[in-house]
């Protein structure tokens, strides 16, 4: 069976209850007729709500940018899994680099962060990519394994098979420099290799790759196209309603 597509927003700080609002209104009749991939859209925490209310009824999922690994407790400023399921989230992002660059995030919580997100029923979309010293040193291969290994430690089986990856290069992030089709199948062979390791051939085989970095309506097609890539995690393109929608639309 060919893993189906997804096709994720990532909103990072963009977008109040407000703004959310007006994205869906325009954006759900733009994509009312598709039904070939799956639909996620990730706004800020304090939209969630409001994300939620407006695509009850649709085909669109809606997932958090990131969550805490405790339950509750005196974690000032942070999310539980719990939180995100409440409030109707199906999906949460987990590792993004700007997590990694900005605020700390390493493999070892972004490990943490995965065995909440599993118990708790979200559909983890946990990212990793190199910077471009470390392409340019030839060491994607080393860096995409090591990240994999750190997130994948003792994740029980049948939990594993929820796990969504997504490769996001930071060199692509909001650049305008995309992968080629080619680059990132090639990073998604290496990144389904470590899952076998990891989790176990069956797994790896349904394990859902997307791309991320720089996706827009002009090279999202190229991309699909690869039977390696299983989607997108887009970001600045997503934010007005008729680019995702082309997107989605490829
Ligand atoms: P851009 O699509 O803006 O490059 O961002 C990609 C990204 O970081 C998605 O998580």
């Amino acid at each position: 069976m060919p893993r189906k597509k997804l096709i994720a927003a990532n909103w990072k700080m963009y977008k109040t209850p407000a703004e959310t609002r007006e994205f869906f209104r325009a954006f759900l009749p733009l994509v009312a007729e598709h039904a070939r991939d799956e639909i996620v859209v990730c706004p800020p925490f304090v939209s969630l709500p409001a994300a939620v209310e407006e695509v009850r009824g649709s085909r669109v999922g809606i997932g958090g940018q990131d969550l805490f690994w405790e339950k509750e407790g005196a974690y000032t400023g942070e999310i539980s899994a719990g939180m995100l399921t409440a409030v109707g989230c199906t999906h949460v992002i987990i590792g993004h680099s700007e997590r990694r660059q900005y605020f700390g995030e390493t493999d070892d919580s972004v490990n943490r962060k995965l065995r909440c997100a599993l118990p708790a029923g979200l559909i983890p979309i946990v990212c990793v990519g190199e910077v471009l010293q470390e392409r340019e040193a030839g060491l994607t291969e080393e860096v995409l394994r090591r990240q994999c290994v750190g997130a994948f430690r003792t994740i029980p089986g049948e939990q594993a098979a929820r796990i969504t990856i997504a490769y996001e290069p930071i060199w692509a992030i909001g650049t305008g420099m995309t992968a080629t089709p080619q680059m990132a199948t090639e990073a998604h062979l290496i990144i389904r290799d470590e899952a076998s390791e990891q989790l176990g051939r069956d797994i790896a085989r349904n394990l859902r790759i997307l791309y991320g970095g720089s996706v827009k309506p002009e090279n999202a097609a190229g991309l699909m196209a690869q039977e390696e890539i299983d989607g997108a995690l887009v970001g600045g393109a997503s934010l007005k309603a008729e680019s995702f929608a082309a997107i989605v639309r490829y």
